[in-house]
């Protein structure tokens, strides 16, 4: 092909490919109808159901195909509006009371619209040390609420499984569990451990290790007497005990495990100790609950979700590592057409203590928050959210409801038991009045096979009046029935 040839085809590409770049006046009204759109969603949250019972595919999605041409803007969002923000759960509702909420607050979607609009690359130092510098500032600032000292390392990962599957590959190479030591080695938790403790196993190769789960007491928590019982005891068979993974705030029920009792263990028997903070780590900000984590700072690795705790939109979970040196051994690697990054490396790199190499920028997303409303705020969220559950915790008692373990954090169990008739069937009767109302959400669990209901308040919107429609719900439901 001639120059002049493909001199033409580049300019009549280029030009095609201009949609992507709108000018300021295009970006104004894109802006200004999302805006319309995101102003009326938070004008509406608190009238918004929490939940809309309604799973039908009236095959929108297939009538709505990409295509070569450009979708009107208003057209795009209607779409939006009518199919992903209906049916389901709402998570930036108040009255999303169950599995572990957060909420999502608009500070963060002002970092999140300043970190794509700007795509500063965080991964590398060399790339952008402003990125690198916040998202360190953060990790330098949950580190010490942990309570390490300095020398800890850490990453800002997509979420709790992730940022567990890095503590336990972390893991893993620190103690170095080759192939052949798998089948001989453990792993310490109790079945109140999050499920993804477990996929993470699987991921990273160790599914055939030997699991063992150890006795919780009424509370749901690991016994540390039976844990070193089970120590001792595969130790004289011969295993090679590696790994104690412990609950700050579990999931089902809001479980502590004795952290401080089970860092004596993890440190006589040279264990790795690992805590799953993800939904209680930011409990550490409050007056009410830091006592309970004691002994979090003796974990050589702890991950805390700021998407729950920190009531971040979804996207976001740290992992610390007491020693940055492990976490570097575990995902630091060198490539040649990464040199020219090495001569400007002044601060530990994301790239460098993760399995990520090009990332959202997610630090912003936090930082940006931080920095517009300060720390009091959440500390005072978490602590209202605390009462709260001490409030449900004995509103329910006096309806006659049974419950859980009296809550650690924010998360409570209860259930009705009537005088005959089956309890099961009667508390999932309750949940779907409750769902099917969707003023709040909340979720079920079982417990020693039975059947029971559970809040878990973290949401910033969540309030009393979201309670009190609990209350009342059940109270109707109850009908003076039972
Ligand atoms: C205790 C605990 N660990 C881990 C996770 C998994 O976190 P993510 O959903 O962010 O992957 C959760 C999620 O609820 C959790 O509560």
């Amino acid at each position: 092909m001639k120059l002049e040839e493909i001199e033409q085809l580049i300019s009549r590409y280029e030009k095609e490919g201009l949609e992507l770049e709108p000018d300021r006046e295009k970006r104004n009204g894109y802006m200004s109808k999302v805006s319309n759109y995101t102003e009326q969603f938070l004008d509406d949250i608190h009238s918004k159901k929490a939940f809309v019972n309604d799973f039908a595919n009236d095959g929108a999605f297939d009538n709505f195909p990409f295509e070569e041409a450009p979708t009107n803007t208003d057209k795009v969002i209607d779409f939006l509006k009518q199919n992903v923000d209906r049916a389901g759960i709402n998570p930036a509702s108040g009255g999303h009371i169950g599995y572990i909420p957060g909420g999502g607050i608009y500070g963060a979607a002002l970092g999140d619209y300043l970190a794509a609009v700007m795509n500063r690359y965080a991964g590398v130092f060399y790339a952008t040390p402003g990125a690198v510098r916040i998202e360190n500032q953060i990790i330098e600032w949950v580190g010490e609420l942990v309570g390490y000292e300095k020398g800890f390392g850490g990453n800002l990962a997509s979420g709790g499984s992730m940022a567990n599957l890095i503590a336990i590959s972390t893991a893993r190479i620190a103690k170095n569990i080759t192939s052949k030591d798998i089948e001989n080695s453990t792993i310490y938790l109790t079945k109140q451990a999050h499920h993804c403790v477990t996929k993470a196993l699987k991921i990273v190769g160790l599914h055939e290790i030997q699991l063992r789960y150890i006795p919780m007491d009424s509370k749901y928590r690991m016994i540390p007497e039976l844990l070193a019982e089970q120590i001792e005891q595969d130790k004289a068979e011969g295993l090679n005990p590696f790994m104690l993974v412990a609950s700050a705030g579990s999931t089902d029920v809001g479980a502590i495990d004795p952290l401080d009792k089970l860092a004596d263990i993890a440190e006589k028997y040279d264990l790795w100790y690992h805590i799953d903070g993800a939904y209680g780590g930011f409990f550490l900000l409050c007056d009410e609950t830091k006592v309970k984590l004691k002994g979090i700072n003796r974990a050589d690795s702890v991950i805390l979700d700021p998407h729950k705790g920190m009531f971040l939109p979804y996207g976001v979970g740290i992992v610390l590592v007491k020693d940055v040196k492990h976490l570097l051994d575990a995902n630091s690697y060198d490539a040649n057409y990464m040199q020219d990054t090495k001569d400007y490396q002044q601060e530990y790199s994301p790239a460098d203590l993760s399995p990520e190499l090009s990332r959202h920028f997610r630090g912003l997303r936090m930082w940006v928050p931080m920095k517009l409303h300060g720390i009091a705020p959440f500390r005072a969220c978490l602590s209202e959210k605390i009462w709260l559950t001490r409030y449900f915790y004995e509103k329910v008692q006096e309806l006659g409801f049974e419950v859980g373990p009296e809550p650690e954090l924010t998360v409570a169990a209860f259930r009705y038991v009537p005088k005959s008739g089956d309890a099961n069937e009667l508390n999932k009767k309750l949940l779907s009045i409750i769902h099917n109302d969707g003023r709040v959400f909340i979720s079920s669990t079982t417990l020693g096979g039975e059947f029971w209901m559970r809040i878990a308040v973290l949401s910033f919107r969540t309030h009393k009046y979201h309670l009190d429609i609990i209350l009342e719900l059940l109270e109707d439901g109850m009908g003076g029935e039972y």
